[in-house]
Order: C-alpha cells, then structure tokens, then sequence
C-alpha cells in the first residue's frame, strides 16, 4: 500500500491528513452513500483529469447527489492538493458523499451539504517482477451489484472478491458473469485475440475505464486493432494475452490465470508496446 502524503483536502479547507475529522453520521459512513474518483499525477499534473471530472459527474447524478463545484473549482482544489504535497508522482482520491444528517434514516435525497475529501499518497512502484514475468490472477463470480457502472464508494463486493486473489497470493480477481468476461475487481481486463485487443463493452455491468481510453488512443496511434465485444470465459482462458489496466497499475499483463499460463506464459508484445507508448505518453 502506498503511503499517504501529509496534507488532505476536506471540505475547502487543506489540513494535514491526521487531523481531518468527519461526522460518524456521513451517509457515506452509514451507507456508502457517496462516489469517488483516483486520478493519476505524473510529474505534479493531474492526468486525464478531464475523463475523471466527466466520470465523477456522471456518478453523482446517478446517485442524484449534488455536485458541490464547477470544473474550474474541482481543478483549482486538486491542484492545490497536489502542490502542498510536493508535486511530482503522486495519485489523488477524491470522495464526495451525501453529507451528514441528524440521525439515521434510509429515506434518501436529503438536501445536505456533501462532503468533499481528497488526499494523495505516493506513487505506488511497480516491482520490477511484474513487468518481467507478469501478473498471477484467479477468476470468481461477479457477485456485485448491478449498477457497477457508478463509480461508488460502496465496494464491499470489491472488497470480498479481491480478498479471494489474496487468499491465492494472486494480483487480481478476474470476473465471470454468466460465462461472459465483466471486469477486474479495481481494473478493466482486455484481452488480446487473434491479434486484436477486445474488451468488453461499457454497461452497467462494469466501470467505464478512464486508462482504457488511453488504451484505445494508444492501439489507434500505434496501429493495433481493438474492439469492444463480448467476451467468453473460454476465450479469456485461451486469450494470447490478458492485461490489467486502471489508473494506478496503467497496463499489466496477467501471465497465469487459474494457476495456468496465458500464452506462452510470459508478458506478451503487444503488452510489451503499449506498456511503451503508455510511459512515453505520461512524460509528454
Ligand atoms: N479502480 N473497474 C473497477 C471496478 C475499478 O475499481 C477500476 C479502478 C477500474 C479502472 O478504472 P480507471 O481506469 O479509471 O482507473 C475498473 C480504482 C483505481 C480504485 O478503486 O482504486
């Protein structure tokens, strides 16, 4: 786990992340009544911030949450957020619950101020193992609700489901819904067949990936074919390759599924070029 940097966001005001107080009675303490965002920086510059800013949007209004600023404002907070943090590699979180109320009470919608809290930590190094010899992941039932579109803070179905790849000293879950691919339990999972990166397409069974846009730029730039399709729990078991992809692991390959070898076991090429233009892109 990457350790958090000092300073938080919490409700306009910057305060060292140890002494930010919350109300127990937050909705999104006793509900999960609350959305959130992760957003890279590279080099003390929010990446993609637009693509997030747009997600955040869209799971607010699906929870019919206020969304308490305007684009220049969220900007301006997380840029501020960054700069007292020093800068550099760094990823930022970003919550905004329905805010507290006097009580306990299912009855939604209540106009309440939200909560607005965002920290950073540090940017989480990638063993080198990784990049060599790929990811170990294991495959489960998507268990999970269904609107896993909404970007929520409610991710105890996360929760349960990765805890089983940790149980099999595996990176990640990968998940089947009704013999079809949905995604990873914090990733998009794309796989590579007959030379062609699929990933299954956005609806409410899945997150729509903001790294996943970038995956769909970089196969356009680099001339490698993708689409959005469907995809069977046998062809991810024969894929030629499988890749992980969210914006804190950016795009990792998974060489062992179920304790057997994707391909030829090893990170694949076209893993291999992505992953390239991927850290070319970043520094731009
Ligand atoms: N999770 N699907 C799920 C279920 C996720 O939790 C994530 C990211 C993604 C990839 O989204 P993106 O490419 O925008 O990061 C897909 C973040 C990193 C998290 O919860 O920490």
């Amino acid at each position: 786990m990457a350790e958090p940097l000092k300073f938080c966001h919490l409700n306009g005001q910057l305060l060292p992340l140890d002494a930010a107080r919350i109300s127990p009675l937050d909705r999104s303490f006793l509900f999960g009544d609350g959305v959130y965002e992760v957003i890279p920086v590279y080099s003390g510059q929010l990446f993609r911030v637009a693509d997030h800013l747009d997600r955040l949007a869209r799971s607010a209004a699906a929870l019919r949450l206020h969304d308490p600023h305007d684009r220049a404002q969220w900007r301006q907070l997380m840029e501020e957020l960054v700069a007292a943090n020093g800068g550099g590699d760094q990823y930022l979180y970003l919550q905004v619950s329905r805010g507290a109320e006097w009580g306990r009470n299912h009855t939604p919608l209540p106009q309440l101020a939200p909560t607005v809290f965002a920290f950073c930590s540090a940017w989480p190094q990638v063993r080198k193992a990784v990049f060599d010899e790929g990811l170990a992941c294991i495959t489960a039932a998507d268990n999970r609700w269904g609107r896993c579109d909404i970007k929520s803070v409610a991710l105890l179905g996360n929760v349960l489901l990765r805890q089983l790849a940790v149980d099999a000293d595996a990176a990640e879950t990968i998940l089947l819904r009704d013999g079809q691919l949905t995604e990873g339990s914090s990733s998009t999972v794309h796989v590579v067949l007959d030379g062609v990166i699929v990933t299954p397409p956005n609806s409410p069974a899945i997150l729509p990936g903001t790294s996943r846009r970038v995956i769909e730029e970089l196969a356009d730039q680099l001339g490698i074919a993708r689409r959005d399709a469907p995809v069977t729990e046998s062809q991810l078991r024969g894929a030629e390759e499988i890749w992980l992809s969210s914006a804190t692991r950016e795009v990792q390959p998974v060489t062992r599924l179920d304790g057997q070898p994707v391909g030829n076991g090893k990170p694949g090429p076209l893993w291999q070029r992505m992953h390239q233009a991927w850290q070319a892109l970043k520094r731009q």
